[in-house]
């Protein structure tokens, strides 16, 4: 019924506090279920198409191993299995595990042999590990704001000693 009536207008079907996130919102738009901020589209709704014009770009031939940092409620991992036909591994990383239960639980991201979530800073998780991958997609936000922390030069450097 919610997504029916999701055709006529935005239907808020579950809200969540998130200590980290601040008010998080599963909403139904035009059939379709997105988890959204206060301020933001986080997953499946705008955003998405963002990241798969970036994807779009990318040769898939020789990417094995993909790192995600900012696992929201897992949109990219879905474009990245069902548009980009990519089976390779994938590691997701976030800092908030209320996103992570909503991303597990209200999406369908199920950990598997090829997908792993961890629940991490991915400050310091790009700092303390020193596994490389083929391609690194980063889409961190808190609300509509980029932490100040990923604009530094020690992030960046640190993002290039793990790509391949
Ligand atoms: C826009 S959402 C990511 C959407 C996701 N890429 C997708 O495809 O659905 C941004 C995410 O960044 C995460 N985040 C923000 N700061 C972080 C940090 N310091 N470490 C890890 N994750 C962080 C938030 O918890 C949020 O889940």
């Amino acid at each position: 019924m919610k997504k029916i009536l999701s055709y006529i207008w935005p239907v808020t079907a579950k809200t969540i506090d998130s200590d980290t996130n601040g008010k998080l919102e599963i909403t139904y738009y035009n059939g379709k279920k997105m988890l959204n901020t206060k301020d933001a589209n986080y997953s499946y709704g705008s955003l998405q198409k963002i990241l798969e014009y970036a994807l779009s770009k990318i040769e898939f031939d020789n990417v094995k191993h993909v790192l995600i940092l900012g696992l929201g409620g897992g949109s990219v991992i879905s474009s990245l299995r069902k548009k980009f036909d990519f089976n390779g591994d994938i590691q997701a990383v976030d800092i908030d595990e209320k996103i992570i239960a909503i991303a597990k639980n209200d999406f369908d991201i199920c950990t598997s042999h090829n997908l792993t979530i961890s629940k991490y800073d991915a400050y310091k998780f790009v700092k303390k590990n020193n596994k490389k991958h083929d391609l690194i997609i980063i889409d961190l936000f808190i609300n509509n704001e980029v932490p100040d922390q990923f604009y530094s030069v020690i992030f960046c450097e640190n993002i290039s000693k793990l790509v391949n």
